[in-house]
């Protein structure tokens, strides 16, 4: 990777102050300056990951990155609002040194054939194997329901330490990495906040806040995450008795 992106981190992140006619003042999150070139071409065959707001493409030069673009054309801000805020969450957590255990280190803005992408470390395992998202891996039976409540268990527990802020819990945003002997679990969106507005603001500010946001989405998504797991794992274990039986 190109010093470039971990240059536009070294900066401040480029927040600036606007008036709003709703709310007075408010904080704007752009999206940094960024070099035109090179500009990466991304198709179907770079594709390794679909979100209902964004496509993941395995970066074309370097395998252990990936590039994030927002999914469709006609609703672009919208779709790139995550990709905004994780950008600027990452950035703030690295300047407050958390350790990056369950997180994707973050490398900046390029330019695509999908317009502007966020480069991020892609989930991989030791060995090097791409490494699956909790579904998948919940869906190929290479994790058990208990395990995965224990893991889950171990996220919340560093997010609430470290006062990050969880803001979509699920399967999906969850990748399951073996790394040093120990399985673990990768929060791959929905950090920060939904939106780039002032509560994402506030979340900088206030570890309290953050870690009562955390507390809440685990309240109020927890359950269906839980759910998910159960069912998911009493699909594959049902699937796999049948198997053994013929
Ligand atoms: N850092 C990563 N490394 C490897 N694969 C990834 C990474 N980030 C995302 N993916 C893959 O891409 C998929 C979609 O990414 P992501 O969840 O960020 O999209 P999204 O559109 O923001 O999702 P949502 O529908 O939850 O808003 C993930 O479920 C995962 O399979
Ligand atoms: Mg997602």
């Amino acid at each position: 990777m190109s010093d470039s992106g971990y240059e536009q981190q070294r900066h401040k992140p480029p927040r600036r102050l606007v008036m709003t006619r709703k709310f007075g003042i408010a904080l704007k999150y752009p999206i940094p300056e960024h070099s035109r070139s090179p500009r990466y071409e991304l198709s179907d065959d770079t594709l390794i990951g679909q979100g209902n707001k964004r496509d993941c493409h395995a970066h074309p030069e370097d395998p252990s990155l990936c590039i994030k673009v927002a999914r469709h054309p006609h609703n672009w801000h919208e779709c790139h609002q995550q990709s905004v805020v994780e950008w600027y969450y990452l950035s703030h957590l690295r300047r407050r040194r958390v350790p990056f255990d369950h997180l994707v280190h973050c490398h900046g803005w390029v330019q695509t054939s999908h317009g502007s992408g966020l480069v991020l470390e892609r989930v991989r395992n030791d060995e090097g194997s791409a490494a699956p998202t909790l579904n998948d891996a919940l869906t190929q039976g290479q994790i058990g329901e208990r395990e995965a409540f224990s893991l889950l268990s171990t996220l919340k527990s560093w997010a609430l330490r470290h006062a990050v802020a969880i803001a979509d819990l699920n399967t999906a945003n969850l990748m399951l990495r073996h790394r040093a002997g120990q399985r673990e679990l990768v929060l791959v969106d929905g950090i920060g906040s939904r939106r780039a507005e002032w509560k994402f603001t506030l979340y900088q500010i206030f570890p309290a806040l953050s870690r009562r946001k955390t507390r809440r989405e685990w309240k109020h998504q927890g359950e269906g995450l839980a759910r998910a797991i159960r069912e998911v794992s009493a699909d594959t274990q049902g699937r796999e008795r049948a198997r053994a039986t013929g």
